[in-house]
């Protein structure tokens, strides 16, 4: 419950709306309930008593046989009045007859309201025994003068609580007007109609939730989708500015920041181009001043440190070419990729062996990926002997394991030799020593996919693993069984190195 709450952005825009809709309704119906239950409570009585008046002089006028028609026609269902010839002293008795003066039929009243709707506004009969229950110890009262301002004597009650109250009003000494008033019970807030009509409002704002949600949503799916695609290096269009003004900020930011990066590495690279190309004149002509040296032995040292330099500048200016092209994203085979590279190196005489695992197409930038694994193997065979090749898929990564058998880096080692031109004493006076470009080339290539590279260090060699995202996989075809790392080694024999250290997990790349 608690991860779908989390999930959608329409779930929780329409849960905030509907508790809005409902505590709104709440609050609205609390406050104008009470006022509007007196308004109508007051205008009921307020009739009442207008009738009352009217009626006890009309009882005074008419002639006794036709009082009891005149008072017939003006009762409503709300109202009852009759004629006693003595005054009503017991005021439990008067609460019982007027209660039973409820259940007489209605002579010539009209009820439209039941004749054309349900049956709910007939008259309401109230209950003989809670009227009897009620109201215990309350006698009679006299209204205030402001009220009745008639001169007959007048005397009121409450029945059934204060639902019902009644008038006893003296028209001469033998002929006393009662009037009965009792008040319908209305229906609650919460009725049929009330209901339907906030369910009604509830689904059209659920619906504008939806619509609303999917408007913010759908920019800001692309934003994350277009952010993890720049993490792996891919070039991509810029995205398109539409939605909210905030939604359209971000996206504009987002664009913004894309070009920036694009152009912050441009310079750089642009710079060390630049760099690398102006060393080469004056070591050009350093190394034709060598010829004025006398001495052999010096001017053989000298000549042999030009060509180191020049081999870093030559190397760097590569470099930055690498990196200076644009490479665009390509779906391609990695195992094809990685076969390829390693059978280059077979072909040369390197003792280079590929293990073949499952076809998988894989979104990346080949020439990058092929120079950082061709340098990775290149490593293997110049530091380790030989290498064993193999693509591995974890839950988060597929890695591109390269093995050896030599001594591998030393743990403090491992970070630094990622530093360009750094490299290790061992193949400093190697003549196999390269320039010591290669791993920062290849950690470059790695992180520009998103991906890293680390150390594996074990008791018979050492494996050096390029982890690229999964992400970046274009189809999943299923890993067929023995094709995970430890039966792989199994199956080409090679003794299992006792990794020390699990491989480290891919960075992204910021
Ligand atoms: N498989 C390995 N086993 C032991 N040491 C290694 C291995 N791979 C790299 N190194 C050490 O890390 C250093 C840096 O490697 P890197 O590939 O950056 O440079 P390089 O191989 O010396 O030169 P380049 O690759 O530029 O021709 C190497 O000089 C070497 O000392
Ligand atoms: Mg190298």
């Amino acid at each position: 419950m608690n991860h779908l709450w989390n999930r959608s952005l329409a779930t929780q825009l329409i849960a905030f709306t509907l508790a809005a809709l409902i505590i709104s309704q709440a609050l609205t119906f609390l406050i104008s309930w009470k006022e509007h239950s007196e308004a109508l409570d007051a205008a009921a009585k307020s009739e009442f008593l207008s009738r009352a008046r009217t009626l006890t002089r009309l009882v005074e006028t008419v002639p006794p046989e036709y009082q009891k028609q005149a008072l017939l026609a003006s009762e409503t269902r709300d109202s009852r009045f009759w004629v006693t010839d003595r005054e009503a002293e017991d005021p439990a008795a008067w609460r019982l007859t007027a209660a039973a003066e409820f259940s007489r039929p209605l002579e010539n009243f009209v009820d439209l309201v039941r004749i054309f709707q349900d049956g709910s506004a007939r008259t309401q009969i109230p209950d003989a025994k809670r009227v009897a229950a009620s109201n215990g110890g309350e006698g009679w009262r006299v209204p205030m003068q402001s009220l009745w301002a008639l001169p007959q004597p007048i005397k009121y009650v409450y029945f059934d609580g204060s639902r019902g109250y009644g008038l006893v009003i003296k028209v001469d000494d033998r002929t006393w007007l009662n009037a009965a008033f009792y008040m319908r019970q209305t229906g609650g807030w919460w009725t049929s109609t009330s209901l339907a009509s906030l369910s009604l409002t509830a689904l059209i704002l659920a619906l504008l939730g939806v619509f609303f949600a999917s408007r913010i949503s759908r920019p800001l799916r692309h934003l994350a989708t277009s952010a993890e695609a720049l993490g792996r290096g891919e070039n991509l269009p810029p995205l398109s500015e539409e939605g909210p003004e905030e939604v359209r900020r971000t996206a504009e930011a987002f664009n913004k920041m894309q070009g920036r990066l694009h152009r912050f590495l441009e310079d750089r690279t642009k710079m060390l181009a630049a760099i690398g190309h102006d060393l080469r004149t004056p070591l050009t002509t350093l190394r034709l001043r060598t010829e004025f040296v006398q001495d052999q032995e010096i001017q053989r040292k000298m000549l042999s440190t030009i060509d180191e330099l020049q081999g870093m500048t030559e190397a760097a200016i590569s470099f930055a070419r690498g990196e200076s092209t644009e490479e665009e994203t390509r779906d391609i085979d990695l195992e094809a990729l990685v076969g390829s590279i390693c059978d280059d190196q077979s072909d040369l005489g390197k003792p280079v062996s590929f293990v073949e695992g499952v076809k998988m197409t894989y979104r990346c930038r080949p020439d990058g990926l092929r120079r950082a694994v061709r340098n990775l193997v290149e490593n293997a065979v110049r530091y380790g002997g030989e290498a064993r090749v193999f693509i591995r898929h974890t839950a988060a990564t597929i890695d591109i394991v390269v093995e050896d058998r030599g001594p591998g880096i030393p743990d403090l080692m491992k970070e630094k030799v990622f530093t360009p031109f750094f490299r290790l004493e061992a193949s400093r006076n190697r003549d196999t020593g390269g320039i010591g470009l290669g791993l920062s080339i290849a950690r470059a290539a790695a992180r520009q996919h998103g991906g890293d590279i680390s150390f594996l260090t074990g008791d018979g060699g050492m494996q050096a693993v390029l982890s690229l995202p999964r992400d970046g996989r274009v189809e999943t075809p299923a890993v067929p069984k023995g094709h995970d790392w430890k039966s792989l080694r199994g199956s080409i024999g090679l003794r299992a190195p006792n990794l020390a250290e699990k491989p480290t997990k891919p960075r992204t790349q910021h």
